[in-house]
């Protein structure tokens, strides 16, 4: 990233300011956040400070007025605590190194800002974002307030700086791909390095070896390594490892179950890299070879998956994969009697009533970008809301869907969740299986940027073997 490309991000922002009757954004990156005494969670950026700076240190502010003037705060030099806590950049470096009109120590913020607000016809902040910035802003404004007899005046709107950044961080450019792709195949690495972990650890010890009882942590520590070996900074989310039952519990986290032979093991992993996101998940026999009832579901989920894959192109709608998907899924649960026809009739009936969320309960995707559940308008912008009926059969305003454009980039992550339950035939209890890939729609389609790891059941039984 050039910084002349966050440099035309902040004049976007500026352009669409001064469009919508000028005023200045503000926007500070994310707090440090303690673990305990004297000791931190690892420092995570504000993802929308990021996309506007490239700059990853606490402390940091930015605001953009509409005539396109840029000012950053950050922290001091500090010899003392920069021998403690690492280099700072500094207020003086960082107008040439970020491309900033002018910077400014963070402990001037109080100071600064009442005067950088005076005679800005708007302030624009991101709304419900950062714990006690309305406080903030609402402070910085009743200090112009008291300077208007010396003329200042006192912006006279508040706006949603989110509005204006989530439409941009929607569209991914260039930059953004090349690291999403990369983060994808990291990631794609790690699931392939878990899936053999897995196999080698469960094959017949060696008489005479010393035999470890495998567990899902010894998979978690595989895709920590491989994210981390290629350079990954953290987990994209919390990894998800779920041995046997543990895969119907959907934010089940990585834990000590032991995995046995002839379970199933859910993996869903993804690496973050350079502020970027991936999600992957892959369900494999933890031996290597799917047993009928298990092979039977799977089948039906991949196949849900290629349908959802075949409609994530341009000009479909957001919500298209979920209802391609959700087709394949009721109509594969009435083939197999995890539905009884009798009961729920044909799909059309049985996606008329959701009688599919018995063992379908969440949506095929989401966006993904810098956040793994990525900002972006779910609805098209601009539309007219329309009468439809909820999940719960009443009548509601809903806007249509977002339509699907090149650079979005969205998951397709359907699954099946059998929980024992009456009527449920028992060779599918306790089986769940997710396959989710990040897919990057293009001019005429989608490119799925986590197929370096295997997805079909031959292929992953092939792989698990080898
Ligand atoms: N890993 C989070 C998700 O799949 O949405
Ligand atoms: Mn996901
Ligand atoms: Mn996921």
């Amino acid at each position: 990233m050039t910084q002349t490309d966050y440099q035309k991000r902040r004049a976007l922002v500026a352009k669409t300011l001064k469009a919508a009757g000028g005023g200045i954004a503000l926007l500070p990156t994310a707090p440090e956040a303690p673990r305990n005494r004297d000791s931190d969670y690892p420092y995570r950026h504000d993802s929308y400070f990021y996309y506007l700076t490239g700059f990853t240190e606490p402390g940091s502010w930015l605001t953009i007025d509409s005539a396109g003037k840029t000012t950053l705060f950050c922290r001091p030099k500090d010899l003392e605590r920069e021998i403690w806590d690492g280099i700072r950049l500094g207020p003086k470096a960082a107008v040439a190194q970020l491309g900033v009109d002018e910077a400014f120590s963070v402990d001037e913020l109080d100071a600064r800002m009442p005067l950088l607000l005076s005679n800005q016809a708007a302030v624009w902040f991101p709304f419900a974002t950062h714990k006690g910035l309305e406080t903030q802003v609402d402070g910085w404004l009743g200090k112009v307030r008291a300077r208007i007899r010396y003329g200042a005046e006192c912006p006279q709107s508040q706006h949603d700086l989110c509005r204006v950044l989530d439409e941009m961080r929607l569209i991914k450019d260039a930059h953004e791909i090349a690291i999403l792709r990369r983060a994808g195949s990291i990631s794609a690495g790690a699931h392939i390095r878990a899936m053999q972990t897995s196999a080698a650890m469960l094959r017949k010890p060696v008489k005479g070896a010393a035999h470890v009882v495998p567990r899902e942590y010894h998979l978690e520590a595989e895709l920590l390594h491989e994210f981390r070996r290629h350079g990954s900074q953290y987990p994209a989310y919390t990894s998800i490892v779920a041995a046997g039952a543990n895969a119907c519990v959907l934010h089940y986290r990585a834990g000590d179950t032991e995995l046995k032979s002839g379970d199933l093991c859910l993996i869903d992993a993804g690496c973050e890299l350079e502020g970027y996101a991936s999600d992957i998940t892959r369900t494999f026999p933890a031996n290597g070879k799917f047993t009928p009832a298990q092979r039977t579901l799977y089948d039906i989920v991949l196949a849900a998956q290629v349908a959802a894959i075949k409609v994530t192109k341009p000009g479909k709608r957001f919500t298209d994969p979920h209802d391609a998907a959700t087709r394949v899924l009721a109509q594969g649960m009435l083939d197999i009697g995890l539905l009884d026809k009798k009961k729920h009739g044909s799909v059309d009936d049985v996606l008329q009533s959701g009688a599919y969320r018995q063992f379908y309960m969440h949506r095929t995707g989401h966006w993904m970008g810098m956040d793994v559940h990525d900002c972006g308008d779910y609805t098209e912008p601009g539309s007219k809301p329309r009468q439809e009926r909820d999940p719960l059969g009443e009548m509601v305003m809903k806007k249509p869907p977002r339509i699907l454009r090149a650079g979005m980039v969205l998951t397709i992550e359907p699954g099946i969740y059998v929980r024992p339950a009456k009527g449920v035939p028992k060779e599918f209890w306790n089986i769940g299986i997710r396959i989710e890939d990040d897919a990057l729609v293009t001019a005429k389609g989608c490119e799925l940027m986590t197929r370096g790891v295997p997805v079909t059941a031959d292929e992953i039984e092939a792989l698990m073997r080898g």
